[in-house]
């Protein structure tokens, strides 16, 4: 599956950028080939455009912030949330600006302190809803921002593997001795998917400092989210009652790169655990599956006749199901020019 070439995939939100990297001015992303421009308005809500100035195709995202709008770094036209240019320095003052001067805008909010982005005026589902984001008894933690040369679908279902963690996480949390995965309870829903599990894990030393344990065997109590197609969420809850959330989305950047976005939440301090030493561990961790998935192919197959299985791999199977039905169902819709 080449996510391009299929017109649903820009019915969905994604994160694209932090919001504290728009106070540097204009920013540029590339979400499902499409390149944007994004940048802060008068009243510090994000916006975006094509990153394409309609006059002689300067990128937008190399011009300034003017009076809420974006000027073109180019003859300085200027534009608004819209894509409708509201100025052009070289006509006389108060002249009419043709209606023809326009850019494509696309729908834009920030959310969990990220800019997210819908190419479709009609998205097929809100942004993923995080209550424990939203609580203000935890703190949000950004934890990283970069891309990978993986497919969004290798990301979201290697989440959902309990198969893999004696073999490549062997060096953080894996149970070497215990290459069994654990049961999981799956729950399909109509748009996404869900899987409990109680994970056996090891903790090393720098994982018992940041979870405040003694032990270095121990459970997790994990509960997963799949958001369709390329976010999720990694709730994870330890015996001492300690929460330790990972959202994770996959954007997709183009066919063969995704970008990662990662926050976590918890439910402690930072006298309890510096967010420096939970996003080291969790780097590890990260890196770990990150050279894993970087030597699969991107063009991952949503027909699951295509690649071999084992029992744990149903979260996957789902996943693939899911979107080869979601594909079926809008194979008529038009890519846009
Ligand atoms: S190319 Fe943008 S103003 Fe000329
Ligand atoms: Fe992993």
């Amino acid at each position: 599956m080449l996510v391009t070439q299929y017109p649903v995939f820009q019915r969905f939100w994604y994160p694209v950028l932090p919001m504290a990297d728009l106070a540097d001015g204009p920013q540029s992303f590339t979400l499902l080939g499409q390149p944007l421009v994004l940048w802060l308005t008068e009243d510090g809500t994000p916006a975006a455009l094509k990153d394409r100035c309609c006059h002689r195709s300067a990128k937008l995202s190399m011009g300034i912030v003017q009076n809420g709008g974006v000027r073109c770094p180019y003859h300085g036209w200027a534009y608004d949330r819209e894509g409708t240019c509201t100025h052009v320095p070289q006509l006389d003052p108060g002249a009419a600006i043709p209606k023809t001067y326009r850019v494509e805008s696309f729908q834009c909010q920030e959310r969990y302190g990220y800019v997210w982005v819908c190419l479709s005026p009609d998205p097929l589902r809100p942004l993923p809803e995080i209550p424990e984001a939203a609580d203000p008894n935890n703190r949000l933690i950004p934890q990283f921002y970069e891309p990978w040369h993986c497919s969004g679908l290798r990301v979201m279902e290697n989440s959902f593997d309990n198969a893999h963690f004696s073999i490549v996480h062997a060096a953080s949390f894996g149970v070497t001795e215990q290459p069994k995965p654990a049961k999981s309870e799956i729950v399909p829903l109509e748009l996404g998917l869900k899987v409990y599990a109680t994970v056996p894990v090891v903790n090393p030393p720098i994982q018992q400092q940041i979870l405040n344990i003694p032990d270095s065997l121990t459970v997790r109590e994990v509960e997963s989210t799949w958001y369709v197609p390329f976010s999720r969420t990694l709730k994870i809850t330890y015996p001492n009652g300690l929460m330790h959330l990972i959202f994770t989305a996959a954007t997709p950047v183009s066919d063969s790169t995704s970008q990662i976005v990662q926050f976590c939440v918890r439910n402690d301090t930072e006298a309890d655990a510096s967010a420096a030493s939970i996003i080291a561990f969790d780097r590890q961790v990260v890196d770990e599956d990150k050279l894993v998935l970087e030597s699969t192919d991107y063009n991952t197959p949503v027909d699951v006749t295509v690649e071999q299985h084992m029992p744990s791999d149903q979260p996957g199977i789902v996943m693939r199901r899911q979107l080869a039905a979601l594909i079926k169902a809008h194979e008529t819709d038009l890519l846009p020019a």
